[in-house]
């Protein structure tokens, strides 16, 4: 019988200095509470300004090192004994894919096959009971699914995988991976798609918090193509309920869709940030942010719509996404606002080289 992570062992999460890890790890020591052992490389996107608020807590253990460095997982899972390893590590910006896809194929790929091997090895010298309890999650996206029409069903569990990016493609090699470690190894492993989040501690390349900085300094807001592309947008603290519900409840070997419900066109999201921006940080003299809205060059490649049916996961494990967008996308802008010397820390010279390759070829 399956009986699931319990809520006293500590966990390994990779990736838990970026957006939706550290939110992860915060989530988990305020609902769960048991150790964090937390392994990140501090690439451009991992922050340790995320866990600030953790300094002091002897229940979070950070640890600076690669996915890929096999024998270092291998030392630290028979170290600490996690009970589960929660894998969010990854390249996750689809327009850096774009214009450099290796960094995406080693860490994406070979680095996720690194942590299942180890994880496999650590798995084998477990008691029968501790294998019981073990749990292997990979975080992964919903666009492994490719690309949805405007009346086309939403992506289910089984829906073919279809990936249109690097990023994608490199994400949906590494769901099989894991797949076949169930099949073929027995490792027990959970994998979730989860489609576009929002929220706290967002690195302002992502079109949300790189729209809500622009438009706080009166700068451009690059909306790719004719605007109309479809993302369903979920707030973060939602995912890291969605992910905690699986690694309990979850059937082993299962692949669980996590989605918002919340549909939006790229220049309604837009939009609705300027007029946040507007009645949070009035700038009289400057007038309307939607002044500032600039149609760009389009995203190679680009998905035109994603959508998530997550009835799978409303059904077996009793799990709904609890904020609506427009009071998450509030909660967010009003973040921001909060919290200047974490934008300013973020935007170093790595963070500005980077919009100058991305938005200089995109004129309107
Ligand atoms: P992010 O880019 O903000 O953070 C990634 C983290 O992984 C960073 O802390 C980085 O330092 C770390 N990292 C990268 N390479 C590493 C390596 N080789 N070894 C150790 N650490 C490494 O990403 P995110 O938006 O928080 O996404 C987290 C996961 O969730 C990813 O797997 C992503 O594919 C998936 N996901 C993201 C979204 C989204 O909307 N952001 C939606 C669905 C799924
Ligand atoms: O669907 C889940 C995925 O969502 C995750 O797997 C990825 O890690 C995450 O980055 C996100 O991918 P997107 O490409 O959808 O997110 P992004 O914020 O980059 O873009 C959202 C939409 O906005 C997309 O249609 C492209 C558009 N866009 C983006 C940027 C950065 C713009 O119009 N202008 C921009 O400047």
């Amino acid at each position: 019988m399956q009986t699931g992570t319990n809520s006293s062992g500590p966990i390994l999460v990779t990736g838990g200095a970026g957006f939706i890890g550290s939110n992860f790890v915060l989530e988990w020591l305020r609902h769960v509470g048991s150790p964090v052992i937390n392994l990140d490389n501090l690439t451009y996107a991992g922050n340790r300004e995320n866990l600030r608020s953790l300094d002091g807590d002897a229940r979070h253990i950070f640890v600076h090192g690669d996915i890929s460095d096999e024998k270092l997982v291998g030392s630290l899972v028979r170290e600490h004994r996690p009970q589960a390893i929660v894998h969010f590590a990854a390249e996750s910006h689809v327009d850096r894919s774009i214009v450099g896809p290796d960094a995406f194929i080693q860490t994406n790929v070979f680095g996720t096959f690194a942590l299942l091997q180890a994880a496999r090895a650590y798995f084998s010298e477990l008691s029968r009971e501790e294998q019981k309890q073990f749990r292997f999650l990979h975080v992964s996206t919903d666009e492994v699914y490719g690309t949805l029409g405007p009346d086309d069903p939403a992506f289910t569990e089984e829906t073919a995988y279809a990936p249109n990016s690097p990023y994608a493609a490199s994400k949906a090699a590494s769901d099989h991976l894991v797949r076949a470690y169930f099949h073929t190894y027995g490792l027990p492993v959970l994998t979730t798609n989860c489609s576009n989040n929002y929220g706290p501690y967002q690195f302002p390349e992502k079109l949300i918090p790189l729209i809500i900085l622009n438009g706080l300094e009166g700068k451009p807001l690059p909306v790719y193509g004719d605007g109309k592309n479809v993302r369903d947008w979920l707030f973060v603290e939602d995912h890291c309920s969605a992910i905690r519900a699986v690694l309990e409840r979850g059937r082993l070997g299962e692949t669980y869709n996590i989605g918002g419900n919340s549909e939006r066109a790229n220049i309604d999201v837009v939009t609705t940030i300027c007029d946040l921006l507007d009645e949070l940080a009035p700038d009289p003299e400057a007038g309307s942010r939607r002044q500032l809205i600039t149609y760009v060059k389009d995203r190679p490649g680009h998905d035109r719509r994603y959508a998530i049916n997550a009835e799978k996961i409303r059904r077996e494990l009793g799990w709904a996404p609890t904020e609506k967008f427009e009071t998450g996308l509030r909660k967010t802008v009003q973040w921001y606002l909060d919290h200047r010397e974490w934008v300013e820390n973020v935007r170093s010279g790595a963070y500005l080289k980077w919009i100058e390759t991305n938005y200089a070829g995109r004129t309107a």
